[in-house]
């Protein structure tokens, strides 16, 4: 599928069309995020096709993936509390948050239920010792976006062409170097995502 527009949600796995899925994320985040995940959504659906994954699912979570990107550290808090999730959360930020709660908002807000999207969007900032082809796809669309431009990124996108698992490892590698450089501190999941997939796909 050349162009997305022609893609036409037939599955049942949201209350939406394509269009008012747009619609709905664009009320949610806006300017050069809402830009990002449009191109992250191709990119989802490109790597679906390539990997022969679900492609109506890849660009409903390729949408999706930073719904809740934009919201105030306070709602996250509320949402850790309130939903009893990890106090280890609390120790981090909006990096973290916007996956893992992120998930909450969007089950909450536009009342998606489907757990392979849901975890898709939990997992795209921290990864998983293991991942389904969904999980991996986005991880990867979000990393390799046509308009990503930092330092690896065409390394990143080849190696991704060749194997989408060795991308994902790529990926966690450059993510963990990236933070240990700057001095910051590693939310334990990344740490486990990276170990399970170093020793399988270096
Ligand atoms: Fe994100
Ligand atoms: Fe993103």
């Amino acid at each position: 599928m050349s162009n997305n527009e022609e893609l036409i949600y037939q599955k049942n796995y949201v209350p939406f069309t394509r269009a008012e899925l747009i619609d709905a994320v664009s009320k949610s985040i806006t300017g050069s995020r809402f830009e990002h995940v449009l191109r992250v959504e191709k990119k989802a659906i490109e790597l679906a096709q390539k990997y022969d994954a679900d492609v109506e699912k890849a660009s409903i979570t390729g949408l999706l993936h930073d719904y809740a990107k934009q919201r105030s550290d306070s709602e996250f808090i509320k949402y850790i509390n309130e939903l009893e999730l990890d106090p280890q959360l609390l120790d981090y930020g909006n990096a973290i948050w916007h996956g893992v709660v992120g998930a909450e908002i969007v089950k909450n807000e536009l009342k998606i239920y489907d757990e392979e999207i849901l975890n898709a969007i939990r997992r795209h900032t921290v990864g998983a010792p293991y991942m389904t082809l969904i999980d991996q796809i986005v991880f990867m669309a979000d990393y390799i976006e046509d308009g990503r431009d930092f330092e690896g990124v065409e390394q990143a996108r080849l190696i991704t062409e060749q194997s989408l698992q060795k991308g994902v490892t790529f990926q966690m590698k450059s993510t963990l170097a990236y933070l240990i450089a700057g001095n910051k501190p590693v939310f334990p999941a990344t740490i486990e995502s990276y170990n399970a997939w170093i020793s399988k796909f270096n």
